[in-house]
């Protein structure tokens, strides 16, 4: 296919339109020339193509596929050859299917324990989750499909999604927000990229030339596709400009016809418009070449059982209770264990073609069921399995966050566990002091049991071989070999920002010290820090040295059982130019016999000291490398300058306030409010339901369509319908107007009476009625 001549025969208007999407999964077909629609499918941690009904919210049926642990699980386990065998999978499941795109990997920083989507990402630092996404993504093109990662930029919470602005400074999102999309693409090479939701410092991610072409295409070297986020495009004409190809799901005709007009107008260049229908047309013509050939499923299963067991973390094993005889006498309790938490919600929910649960997969084990799938107990039911631990040598008590805490579209309230749980598991430990926790959930929780609980095994979600996951590595068939891929707080309130998260506009108040640059620099305790996890084995770090760039360490299994090992390479500046106490700046995953050893090796650049002021910069002085107890120190000569930045960023301790981010933002930044009077169409009816009626009124409607059809019987807790309500009343009016088929002059009609103009409102809509 001549794409260029193909091109060459299309009409403005033709082109603009090839810019959209068919529908929800497809690219438009030109039948015509014999050109197909290409198909798209959501990951990132199995495919959910969807045959009959299309949803952004995981509700609809989709095809069965193998369901692999989630991102907050397989980046615990630091390995990107397994991270590639993952992505490979999927590829092979999506190209059996026909899908030329799997919209994955997600690859946001996780800034805050309770962004509800945390679980489909990989972590709180921007090396790791960069290099385990370029992984992913090496293997899934490996098969033909094109990755889509995803979401660009700086989409780190859940609150508000489609109308947050997220204002942070040049250096945070450099160092931290933008690293892990640069790594992943200067490594990975997707052949999409797709733009977020929310606005960054003010503009529409959609509508950004300098985050789209600027920095995506002319510093990083993109040369494949932008897909907006579904019903994420603010405007058809910014979006040319800015190198924001494909909208999708749908184009909206009121915006490409204005789009054709600015071309005829000449305020919109066509060879703009030209370059998006060259970049679909390209993505169609590799979506052409796909081999249909038939994915080996149940190699898939194996493979997810080995990912979720090569990323299980042992947060705790006193006394060695782990791993367990196969003869002992053994409790299973917790309802998690016939139920497994496998999967977060939203739309990466895939439908897996195989799961079983522990009870099925552990008969032996006498079982209790000890809180309900809301996470309630009762006396009966602590009263049993009380009764079931003591009976037995050992008690494994199944915990996690439940379905409806923890979801796309919507932030926890907290991090505490529910209660019913916590009441189990310390009731349990004093009826069987052999007690191990297996925990599930795709974010940190609180754990005020920690200390009185001796083994202690998080999970993550662990796919649909979760199960036999969690039997083999209780029996000790296999080691775990995971480490945290982000920190754990003793309390919410430990977190920077535990005092400013959550809100509309996300203020990154507290610039590069997310995770545990915050913990280790604001000397704050926590639960277990970053990079934790224990094994069955153990090992000795020796002989670090530098060669020709390249830091070498032997690492040697020195423990009686098979194991992993993730070696991390961590920076620590003596200079004084703000910065954490220490940076990841490289890691390597090894596997070890007893008694075997290997040897680590981190390439060192310029840009594993670097800062970015202005450009990548390195401050002169010395620093020291350390890779587990080892450490060693090298100089580095460079031009000093001395960035003037305020007080709080030099030396962290307690939180950042608004006059800090102020000073460092070196600007007036205001907090934003929803105002009667001057509501606009970037508010959500959900925002300004609390103060206007007429808004109320159309919450009702929208409220009462969502809870009717499928959702009748359910409550608003449920996830579902939270994401449901949470995307149709709270997307902007502007955005309803686009996605929502409502007629404009109707939102407009509202909004002007909502505003307290009741005769021009009902003009409005009367005039644009007729
Ligand atoms: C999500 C994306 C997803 C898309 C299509 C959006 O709401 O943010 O991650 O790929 O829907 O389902």
């Amino acid at each position: 296919m001549n794409i260029r001549k193909i091109l060459s025969e299309l009409t403005l208007r033709e082109k603009i339109a090839i810019c959209s999407g068919r529908d929800i999964w497809h690219t438009k077909p030109l039948e015509a020339l014999g050109i197909p629609s290409a198909a798209m499918a959501d990951g990132p941690h199995g495919l959910r193509k969807q045959v009959d009904s299309g949803d952004i919210l995981g509700m609809n049926e989709a095809l069965a596929a193998t369901c692999f642990p989630t991102a907050v699980t397989t980046a615990c386990s630091w390995d990107e050859a397994l991270l590639e065998s993952i992505g490979q999978a999927i590829g092979r499941e999506a190209a059996a299917q026909g899908v030329g795109m799997v919209l994955g990997p997600g690859v946001n920083i996780k800034r805050n324990p309770l962004c509800g989507r945390n679980f489909e990402y990989f972590s709180e630092d921007p090396l790791l989750a960069g290099k385990l996404a370029a992984a992913w993504i090496r293997g899934m093109q490996s098969t033909g499909v094109s990755a889509c990662l995803k979401h660009f930029a700086a989409n780190s919470q859940e609150c508000k999604r489609f109308l947050s602005d997220s204002v942070m400074d040049e250096r945070t999102l450099r160092e931290i927000y933008l690293t892990a999309f640069e790594t992943a693409i200067k490594e990975g090479r997707p052949g999409a990229v797709m733009c977020a939701y929310n606005k960054l410092n003010g503009t529409h991610c959609s509508d950004s030339r300098w985050l789209l072409t600027d920095v995506l295409r002319a510093e990083w070297g993109f040369d494949g596709l932008v897909v907006t986020d579904w019903g994420a495009l603010n405007s058809r004409i910014k979006g040319f400009q800015a190198g924001c190809d494909l909208a999708m799901p749908g184009g909206v005709a009121y915006q490409e016809a204005e789009a054709e007009q600015a071309v005829l107008e000449e305020t919109l260049s066509e060879a703009d418009v030209d370059a998006s229908a060259e970049r679909v047309l390209s993505f169609v013509q590799k979506a052409m070449r796909l081999k249909n050939e038939p994915a080996d499923l149940e190699a898939h299963h194996a493979l997810a059982c080995r990912a979720a067991a090569q990323s299980a973390v042992l947060l705790k094993n006193d006394h060695q209770l782990l791993p367990l005889q196969e003869t002992a006498k053994i409790a299973l309790i917790g309802h998690m264990a016939r139920e497994l938490r496998i999967q977060g919600s939203g739309s990466s929910r895939i439908r897996p073609w195989k799961l079983n649960n522990l009870c099925e997969i552990c008969p032996e084990m006498a079982f209790a069921e000890g809180y309900s799938a809301d996470g309630s107990t009762s006396e009966e039911m602590i009263q049993k399995a009380v009764q079931t631990a003591e009976n037995a040598e050992y008690a494994v008590v199944v915990v996690g966050l439940t379905e409806r805490e923890e979801s796309e579209g919507f932030d926890r309230k907290t991090m505490v566990l529910s209660e019913g749980q916590n009441h189990l598991v310390e009731a349990v430990v004093k009826a069987n002091p052999n007690t191990v926790v297996v925990l599930l959930g795709g974010s940190p929780v609180e754990m005020p049991w920690a200390d009185s609980v001796p083994s202690i095994l998080y999970m993550g979600l662990p796919g649909q071989a979760g199960a036999q996951a969690i039997c083999d590595l209780l029996f000790g068939r296999c080691n775990p070999g995971g480490r945290l891929a982000e920190s754990w707080p003793m309390r919410y309130e430990d977190c920077v920002s535990s005092g400013y998260y959550g809100q509309k506009d996300a203020h990154y108040r507290e610039g590069i010290y997310v995770g545990y640059r915050y913990y280790d620099t604001a000397r704050i305790p926590v639960r277990y820090p970053f990079g934790h996890g224990l094994s069955y084995t153990r090992f000795a770090y020796d002989e670090l040295r530098m060669e020709n760039g390249v830091l070498h360490c032997r690492i040697t299994n020195i423990g009686e059982h098979a194991g992993s090992e993730t070696a991390m390479l961590f920076v620590s500046p003596e200079n004084s130019v703000y910065r954490p106490e220490r940076e990841l700046k490289g890691f390597c995953k090894l596997h070890l016999q007893p008694g075997e050893s290997a040897e680590a090796r981190f390439e060192i650049t310029d840009r594993s000291f670097a800062v970015w002021h202005d450009g990548w910069v390195v401050p002169g002085g010395w620093y020291t490398l350390s890779v587990g107890d080892q450490s060693l120190r090298v100089f580095r000569k460079e031009a000093d300058f001395t960035p003037d930045e305020p007080a709080w960023y030099r030396h962290p301790s307690a939180k950042p306030t608004h006059d800090d981010f102020e000073a460092l933002m070196g600007r007036e930044v205001k907090e934003s409010t929803v105002c009667k009077g001057s509501f606009t169409m970037q508010n959500s009816v959900m925002e300004m339901k609390e103060k206007s009626w007429v808004m109320k009124l159309l919450y009702r409607i929208v409220r009462k369509t969502v809870m009717g059809g499928p959702n009748a019987g359910k409550d608003e807790t449920d996830p579902t319908v939270r994401m449901m309500l949470e995307t149709a009343a709270g997307a902007s009016l502007g955005g309803m107007k686009q996605n929502s088929g409502m007629k404009n002059y109707l939102l407009e009609g509202m909004l002007e009476m909502a505003n307290g103009h009741w005769i021009n409102g009902i003009r409005t809509m009367c005039r644009k009625w007729k």
